[in-house]
This record gives structure tokens, C-alpha cells and sequence, in this order.
């Protein structure tokens, strides 16, 4: 497929945007700038002295960026995980937003050659960013049947999930597992069609995608980072696609609110001092998005301002 034909469509753009509050002279990190909607919608409403910080781990995702914007002085790009945004020199003077749009971009999930997808055979490799760590594949080669099983019980909630990982391990030292199609024939044999509407595959595949992406981890890991450099004021939205990482939003932000926390079993657990506000309640698309980017659908935005 062509760069052209690979296009992400943004999710809750607007909302997102004006969760962030855009100053025209504030500094501005997008962590997942995909093909760039939200970047170049926050561009817009930046003056000469904004600064927008772009971050992706996707090489091809960073190649996109500097195709687009190496010669707008207010862009700066760097290729990398978010969970690392405070390692970058340009955010220590302090950022006014940060956005973290998670999951994986349209163009990663249409090209078969990435291995996210079950509907077309492909390398199993899952990984976003190409240039390091363990393919999926590797995954499958190298772990024990239990930590194969927890994963796909703890990331895709797969009732299936010993069955499955028995399965694999027993078929993996005739035929290791190197290629989607071979895997999505397998969880089809194993788990048979029994969900109307949803392939056999859907939730193991979303689960081997979050642990060779590290992706839970990276979040917890990138809301800290966002939290320390953000400025009094300055706000962080994050756009999630299941249930596992909007329930880390939701809690990270409940956490950091200082709000005292009753528990039925003891006494209220005096929390810490509070650092972030809640901006309003959780965000989804209205029904005219859905319907026009059915990939919408699972989207739930959050924003939070730092105290
Ligand atoms: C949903 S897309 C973002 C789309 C983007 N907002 C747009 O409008 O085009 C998610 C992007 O975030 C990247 N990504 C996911 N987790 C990441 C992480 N921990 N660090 C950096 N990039 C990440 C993916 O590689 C992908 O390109």
C-alpha cells in the first residue's frame, strides 16, 4: 500500500483539542502522532512562538512527521516511546498539554506486512516500533504455556484462554508460530465461531498486541512523565480504545486527586495531595463520528488539569 492510501482518520479530534485549552504561544506534546490529526488541528491554533513536540514509536510514523513538518520551526519530532517524554531536553522547561491518543493507527492496522491484523496472513510481529524488542512470534516461541494463557486472559479477557495457550504449545515444535494466518486458524479451531459478529481471533490478537507493545506499562509510565512535566494549569487528555486503559485514565486521575478514598473494609485512606482535577466526565464519539469511522466506536477521551 502508498503512504497515500494509508490514512488515519482522528478520533474525537475536536473534543480532544479543546480538552488541551490550545494557547497560541503554549508548548505542546502530542506522544502519538499517528498520520498527525490532532497534530496539525493543534498546529492551527498555534502563533510563531508555539511549540508543538511530536512523538511516535513507529519509525514509518515519524517518517510521516518529518515528510510533513521538518521545516515548521515550531515543530520539534523525536522518535520514541511516550513513557519517556521527560528523558526529552525540550519538555524539562514545562508543557502546557499533552495529549496520548493509544492504540494502534489505521495505517498499522491496514498494512498486512505489520502483523496486527488476523484478516490477511502476514509475519506475526505486532511490534509498533519495528526497531527493537520481541516480535510476537518470538513471544509465542519462547514462553511457557501459563504466562501465554495469562496474557491472553489478563489483556483480551479470552475465557479461552488455557485452552488456547495449551494448543499452541502443543503445536508449536512441529510448526512455530511465525505468521497470522496460522494463528487465526488455530484460535478459529480452538475457540470455533461462537460470538456473532466478532472473529474467533479478536481478542487474543488485541491481547498479544499489548504485551509485545509493552502498552499498559508504557501508559502508566507516560502519565507520570506527563504529570511532572506539565505546568500548573497545563492539561493532559488521553484518548483510549478498551476497557483495561481507560480504567488506568480513569484511576490515574482519581489517584492524584486527593480525594479521600472510602473503603467498605476499613477506615478512609487519606490519599496523597491532590495534583491533577478531573476536566469534566469521560468524552465519547457521538453517534455521526461512529457511524462515519465505525473504528470510533470503543473511543473514550479524558482530560485532567494539573493543580
Ligand atoms: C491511534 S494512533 C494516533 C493517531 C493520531 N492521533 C492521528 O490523528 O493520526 C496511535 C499512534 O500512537 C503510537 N503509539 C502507541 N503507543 C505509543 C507509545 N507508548 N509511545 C509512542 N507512540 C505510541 C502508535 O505507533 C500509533 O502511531
Amino acid at each position: 500500500m502508498t503512504e497515500q492510501q494509508l490514512q488515519h482518520i482522528p478520533v474525537m479530534l475536536g473534543e480532544a483539542v479543546e480538552g488541551l485549552a490550545v494557547q497560541a504561544g503554549g508548548r505542546y506534546l502530542d506522544g502519538t502522532f499517528g498520520r498527525g490529526g490532532h497534530a496539525r488541528a493543534v498546529l492551527s491554533r498555534l502563533g510563531p512562538d508555539g511549540r508543538l513536540l511530536l512523538m511516535d514509536r513507529d519509525p514509518t510514523a515519524i517518517a510521516a512527521a518529518q515528510a510533513e513538518f521538518a521545516a515548521d520551526p515550531r515543530v520539534l519530532i523525536r522518535h520514541a516511546n511516550f513513557s519517556t517524554l521527560a528523558e526529552w531536553d525540550e519538555t524539562s522547561a514545562g508543557l502546557d498539554g499533552v495529549l496520548l491518543d493509544l492504540g494502534v493507527s489505521s495505517p498499522q492496522l491496514d498494512e498486512a506486512a505489520r502483523g496486527f491484523s488476523f484478516m490477511a496472513d502476514a509475519p506475526l510481529d505486532m511490534r509498533m516500533d519495528t526497531s527493537q524488542g520481541e516480535s510476537a512470534a518470538e513471544f509465542l516461541a519462547r514462553a511457557d504455556e501459563r504466562e501465554i494463557a495469562d496474557v491472553l486472559w489478563n489483556y483480551g479477557e479470552e475465557r479461552h484462554s488455557r485452552r488456547i495457550a495449551r494448543a499452541i504449545v502443543a503445536d508449536r515444535d512441529a510448526t512455530p508460530f511465525t505468521r497470522t494466518g496460522q494463528l487465526a486458524a488455530l484460535l478459529e479451531r480452538v475457540v470455533g465461531r461462537r460470538e456473532p459478529g466478532k472473529h474467533p481471533a479478536t481478542r487474543s490478537f488485541q491481547a498479544l498486541r499489548i504485551r509485545v507493545n509493552g502498552e499498559l506499562d508504557a501508559l502508566q509510565d507516560g502519565m507520570n512523565a506527563a504529570l511532572d512535566r506539565l505546568k500548573v494549569g497545563g492539561r493532559l487528555a488521553v484518548i483510549s480504545f478498551h476497557s483495561l486503559e481507560d480504567r488506568a485514565v480513569k484511576l490515574f486521575i482519581r489517584d492524584h486527586s486527593g480525594r479521600v478514598q472510602n473503603s467498605r473494609r476499613g477506615p478512609p485512606v487519606l490519599a496523597a495531595p491532590a495534583r491533577l482535577a478531573a476536566v469534566g466526565k469521560a468524552q465519547f464519539p457521538s453517534d455521526t463520528e461512529i457511524a462515519g469511522n465505525p473504528r470510533s466506536r470503543s473511543a473514550v477521551l479524558r482530560v485532567a488539569e494539573k493543580l
